[in-house]
């Protein structure tokens, strides 16, 4: 693999950010990160979206300008990505100067090519949703079916994108590429909307939006918010500008990570402005699902938004990587997920403290215990369990090769249970009352030796634990993956008592409890 580029959604800053935000960017960030263990050109971008009505009206209510505004939310999304260990190449804001010149040019050149045209027009105007609906997307109440609110009626004259030019194109580009659009039951959906596709109002009237990005030679337009979003893809690697470099190593993208009520703006309108701009398409679209608290939609007036934030803070977690294991894999691929306080405590303190912490913990202890911390040199074997390794290591990659973040994850603990299972099936405890010592000594070993893969293999989501784990082991967690040949661990001294750890505190423990 020679080089990997992925992206999340932009967040709109018009607010501060919860978990389902926070859900987006950790799928992303394990993916990052497991791709980094396969290429040294992995490439992870993200962003704040910053334009549109909503930005507009919110920063008027509290007296602030849009920019002010948008830095003091923007702010607290970087914050939040620090906090949870989102280790991005770039972040990329809408207001920058750089992206705002590059959207210009892309508008003016689709205008030259004939792709954008000046016309009147009267539409309904959901602002939730910052796009134009039909008359037969609204629910029976006549609101829109996500925002529940009555759109209003703009009459406007507006640039329109001949998105209708690129119908046959992009119904032809899915059907031929069934996995562009992940999982592939969304792609029935998207071939459904493309039925009734028109051409879309790409512009606002400066009158009625003013926060935006203006027509380069129309000043009383401003540029329409999903064309100045989607366009931050390749404007962050500076596409049409002085320097294109990134853009010209990782355009396409392999994966843009999405969420599923912004399929359309990603699996038609995004494909379409590519095409009119020449460029190829993205190789794959991942939408997740929905995050839901305790069963139930997240929103303001129910008051049960949940931040990245309180969550550490209400669990006293100093490092974030139970909650990105718990998050990474609270889903199977594409589907809704759910966040519960009892059982993100029940499955960290099972899986990352019980299952695969302990296991670390006791086989370091057990070599302390009786061999003083060393390998000795008759305890190196090629191991059967090494191959079971090698192939959950496949696997692995395998998943995720789908994105498939959830399976890839559940893989990794099945090995941990194996490796537990051959730690109690080979008894060491036994071997070493009877005073087997090289068999007891082959045993600890083969254990260590798996675990050092197992340390890799979690680090995507886990990666300070990952990083303890290696550092117990003294193994070198940049390891790539294709590298992994089970003989990291080495004959000789490996770990004094006082330097064994436990990798991860259950959340409920005493030990947990007096850091608070
Ligand atoms: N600004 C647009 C995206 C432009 S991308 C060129 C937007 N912003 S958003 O803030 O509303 O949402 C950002 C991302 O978060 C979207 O992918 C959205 O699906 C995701 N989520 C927002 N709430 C969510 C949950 N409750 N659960 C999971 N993801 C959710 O849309």
């Amino acid at each position: 693999m020679e080089r990997f580029y992925t992206t999340t959604a932009i967040d709109y800053v018009n607010g501060a950010p919860h978990i389902g935000h926070a859900y987006e960017k950790i799928l992303t960030n394990v993916i990052f990160r497991h791709f980094t263990q396969r290429t040294d050109n992995a490439y992870m971008l993200t962003g704040c979206d910053e334009h549109g009505i909503k930005i507009q009206k919110t920063s008027k209510e509290l007296g602030m300008s849009e920019q002010e505004f948008c830095d003091m939310n923007a702010q607290k999304f970087i914050d939040a990505w620090k906090l949870l260990d989102i280790n991005y190449s770039q972040l990329i804001r809408t207001t920058n100067p750089l992206h705002k010149s590059a959207v210009q040019k892309i508008f003016q050149k689709l205008k030259d090519k004939g792709d954008i045209y000046l016309h009147k027009y009267e539409g309904l105007y959901c602002s939730g949703c910052e796009a134009f609906l039909n008359e037969k997307d609204l629910d029976e109440n006549g609101c829109c079916p996500i925002h529940k609110k009555k759109p209003e009626v703009v009459c406007e004259e507006n640039y329109f994108f001949r998105l209708s030019k690129y119908k046959d194109a992009i119904i032809k580009y899915i059907k031929n590429n069934p996995d562009f659009i992940i999982p592939s039951f969304r792609a029935n959906e998207v071939l459904n909307q493309l039925e009734n596709i028109e051409d879309i109002s790409v512009s606002r009237s400066k009158k009625s939006v003013h926060w935006g990005i203006p027509v380069l030679d129309d000043d009383s337009q401003v540029i329409y918010v999903w064309i100045d979003a989607l366009s931050n893809y390749i404007t962050a690697l500076g596409y049409l500008s002085e320097d294109d470099e990134k853009f010209q190593k990782y355009w396409p993208a392999d994966v843009q990570v999405i969420g599923k009520d912004i399929l359309k703006f990603h699996a038609i309108y995004w494909p379409a402005i590519l095409m009119a701009l020449d460029l190829p398409l993205p190789k794959h679209i991942l939408a997740h699902g929905w995050i839901t608290i305790d069963e139930t939609k997240m929103s303001k007036s129910l008051g049960n938004v949940v931040s990245p934030k309180s969550v550490m803070e209400s669990f006293n977690l100093i490092q974030p990587d139970a909650l990105r294991y718990y998050m990474a894999t609270s889903a199977p691929c594409g589907k809704d997920g759910n966040y519960s306080d009892d059982d993100f405590k029940e499955k960290v303190n099972a899986h990352l403290a019980n299952s695969m912490g302990n296991l670390l913990n006791r086989s370091l202890s057990m070599l302390v215990k009786y061999f003083e911390g060393d390998i000795k040199p008759e305890f190196i074997t090629k191991a059967e369990l090494f191959s079971e390794a090698k192939k959950t290591i496949e696997n692995v990659k395998h998943h995720f090769d789908y994105y498939e973040v959830q399976e890839a994850g559940l893989k990794i603990m099945e090995f941990v249970d194996t490796v537990n299972k051959f730690v109690t099936d080979n008894a060491p405890w036994t071997l070493a009352k009877e005073e087997k010592w090289t068999e007891c000594g082959t045993v600890l070993y083969t254990v260590l030796e798996c675990m050092t893969a197992i340390s890799s293999l979690i680090y995507p989501y886990c990666p300070n634990i990952a990083s303890a784990m290696a550092n117990q082991l003294k193994y070198d967690i940049n390891t790539k993956l294709d590298d992994i040949n089970f003989n990291a661990i080495k004959e000789g001294h490996l770990i004094n008592k006082e330097d064994i750890k436990p990798v991860f505190l259950r959340l409920d423990s005493e030990l947990a409890d007096k850091k608070k």
